[in-house]
Order: structure tokens, then C-alpha cells, then sequence
């Protein structure tokens, strides 16, 4: 058995902001953001008309995924649900996505906690039980909402800039082996870099969990040393493509597209001509959604595909880098 994308969908919050718009909160600039990341603008959910958590997002990517896959909620056979941003500390989203699509009770529902790097660990297991036999039709699901999360004012600008909200889901099924399907993924990880991109608190190692002293002094908002971040990102991404393509006896040259994670337009810049990859060999929408973690490959995926600029038999690759460190990278005869 091989494991095939069935479908994708996606939802987005309907208020766009501007960079113009957080530099009336912030000290910063449409100019210093566009510079240093590409970004235009990002959707942050509308928490005065249409107040909604990361579940919610997803739970409407999903139907929207299931429906192009032709897929029934009833025959989901797992969940698989990716996000730093869940509604609740406990229990994590994918049962929530799973109330709310009213997928059968009984139907296994797991959550990822791999930031950037979710989509492609939720692939791995997803793909791991498909050709083991375990499950047919698993539902994947990348969903976050930042907005809610961030520091808003100089003190953390240069983490607020990057993020916007969003969901994206896949359906994927068994197919009998063939060319078409999942070829390989690729994952790594090394905690060494643990506290460059993090969000520290709550936390179960300290007595009590919050202090309102440690709130006031910021400790709950993300925490990043970019150009940390950055270095590793456009070493570790070109690296994994690599691992992946000397794996399936490929070249550079035989990707019809590349989707970096939408992590910053300068890595996927960087990630491109690591690779000596075209122009039109590699996908990106940053530009006008920012980063959005777990949602970022299978949104623009969804995009990509939606756009025509990925058509079955494609060549795909997905690489992604993120909080952990993760990194990972997966080749998929689409
Ligand atoms: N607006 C204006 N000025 C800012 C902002 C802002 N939003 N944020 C920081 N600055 C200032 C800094 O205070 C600093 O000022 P100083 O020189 O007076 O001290 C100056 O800009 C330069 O700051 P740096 O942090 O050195 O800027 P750098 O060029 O490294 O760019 C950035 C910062 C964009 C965060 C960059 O490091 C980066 O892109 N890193 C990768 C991070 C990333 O992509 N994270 C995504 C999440 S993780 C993932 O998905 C992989």
C-alpha cells in the first residue's frame, strides 16, 4: 500500500492585517518587515465578529478537505491534528475537530506538537499506518491561531510580525502501490536548541504553574532568537531536500515544486538557491499570510494545487524547519 493525497482544504480568517496596521501598534514598518521576511499581510481571526479557536479553523479546513477527497466523515478511520496553538492545554484538538465533524465516536484522534515542523511528523504516522495496513483514510489536519498569543507591543515585535492565523487539512488514503503516493519522509530533530524558539510558560516545572509577576514580565509570549532560527533553517532544510532526493535516486532538477514551510520569504530564498532550484520550481504565499506553523505546507499546498501549479503525476517535495529544533522533508509523487 502506498499513501496518496485524497484532497485538500483550507480555511482563513476573513480580516486581513496590514503591516501598515501593526506598525500603529508597534514601533516597526511595512519597509522593515517586507525586508526582512518578505510578509505583506496575515489573517488574524476576528475575535469582535467571529470569535473561533484553532479547532474551529480546522474543523472547517476538514470538511472542506474531506469534501474534495470525496471522503465521508464516516469513513475517517484516524485524526491526525498538528498545532502549538490548541484551544484548550487539555485534551488537544483533534477530538474537538472530532465533535464538531461529528466523525464517528471510536475513531482514534492524535495531536502532534511539532510547530513547523507538525505537518510532515502527522505525515509520517499517517503514512507509517497506511502502508502498514492499519488505517485507510486518515484526516491531517495543520490549524493555528497566533493572534491570541502575541506580544503586541515593542517588546515582542519582532515575533508579532511573522505569524498570522489559518488552517489546512489533507485526506489521505491507501492506494495500491503504484507510482503515484507518498515516496519518502524525512524527520529530524535536536533539542540542544530548545530555548531559541519557544513559549516557556505555564509551566509544569515550576510550583505554582503562573505567577502574575512572571505573566506582567512577559514569560507567557514567544520567545525567539531569529537569527539563530534563521542560520539553522537554511542549512537544515536544503540538507533534508538532499536526504530526500538521494534517497529516491532523484535531482534537484526533477522537482516539478518544492513547498518550504512558509517560515520567512528569506529562508525559502536562501532554501532555493542552496538547491539551484528555478523560479517556478518552488512555491511560496508568505507574502500573504505570514507564518502560519502547522498550517503553512498543506495550506499553500492547497493553494498550489488549487492554482494548477501542481498536477497529478508532479514531482513534490515538502521541507520544513522549526521550534525544537525540528526539521523534516517528505518526496510525494502527487
Ligand atoms: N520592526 C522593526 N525593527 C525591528 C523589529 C520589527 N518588527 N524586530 C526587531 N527589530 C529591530 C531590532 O530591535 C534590531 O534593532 P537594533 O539593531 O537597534 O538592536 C534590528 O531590528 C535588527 O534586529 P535583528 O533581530 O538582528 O534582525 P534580523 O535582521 O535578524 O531580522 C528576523 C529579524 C526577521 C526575526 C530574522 O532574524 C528572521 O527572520 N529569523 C528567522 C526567524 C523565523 O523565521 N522565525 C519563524 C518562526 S520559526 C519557523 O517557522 C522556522
Amino acid at each position: 500500500m502506498k499513501t496518496r493525497i485524497l484532497g485538500t482544504g483550507h480555511y482563513l480568517p476573513e480580516r486581513i492585517v496590514t503591516n501598515d496596521e501593526l506598525s500603529k501598534l508597534m514601533d516597526t514598518s511595512d519597509e522593515w518587515i517586507q525586508q526582512r521576511t518578505g510578509i505583506k499581510e496575515r489573517r488574524f481571526v476576528d475575535f469582535e465578529k467571529d470569535p473561533m479557536g484553532a479547532s474551529e479553523l480546522g474543523s472547517r479546513a476538514a470538511k472542506e478537505a474531506l469534501s474534495n477527497a470525496g471522503i465521508s466523515k464516516d469513513d475517517v478511520d484516524l485524526i491526525i491534528y498538528a498545532t502549538l496553538s490548541p484551544d484548550k492545554h487539555f485534551p488537544g484538538d483533534g477530538v474537538l475537530v472530532q465533535a464538531k465533524l461529528d466523525i464517528p465516536p471510536g475513531v482514534p484522534a492524535l495531536d502532534i506538537r511539532n510547530q513547523c515542523s507538525g505537518f510532515l511528523y502527522g505525515l509520517s504516522v499517517a503514512d507509517a499506518f497506511i502502508r502498514s495496513g492499519t488505517y485507510k483514510n486518515i484526516l491531517l489536519v495543520g490549524s493555528e491561531v497566533h493572534s491570541t498569543g502575541l506580544d503586541f507591543t515593542d517588546r515582542g515585535r519582532d515575533v508579532s510580525v511573522i505569524f498570522g492565523d489559518g488552517a489546512a487539512a489533507v485526506v489521505l488514503g491507501a492506494v495500491e502501490d503504484g507510482d503515484s503516493g507518498v515516496l519518502s519522509v524525512h524527520l529530524h530533530a535536536d533539542g540542544r536548541y530548545a530555548d531559541v524558539l519557544q513559549i516557556p510558560y505555564p509551566s509544569s516545572a515550576e510550583m505554582p504553574r503562573a505567577t502574575p509577576e512572571k505573566i506582567e514580565a512577559g514569560f507567557h509570549w514567544p520567545m525567539m532568537e531569529g537569527r539563530q532560527v534563521f542560520k539553522h533553517a537554511s542549512v537544515r532544510m536544503p540538507e533534508v531536500v538532499v536526504e530526500a532526493l538521494e534517497q529516491n535516486n532523484v535531482s534537484p532538477e526533477d522537482i516539478d515544486l518544492l513547498i518550504p514551510h512558509q517560515a520567512n520569504l528569506r529562508i525559502s530564498e536562501m532554501v532555493q538557491k542552496r538547491l539551484k532550484l528555478r523560479d517556478d520550481q518552488v512555491f511560496n504565499n508568505i507574502q500573504k499570510y505570514g507564518n502560519t506553523t502547522a498550517c503553512s505546507i498543506p495550506l499553500a499546498l492547497h493553494e498550489a494545487i488549487s492554482e494548477g501549479k501542481l498536477k497529478r503525476g508532479d514531482l513534490l517535495c515538502l521541507a520544513a524547519f522549526g521550534a525544537g529544533f525540528t526539521w523534516g522533508s517528505a518526496l510525494i509523487r502527487y
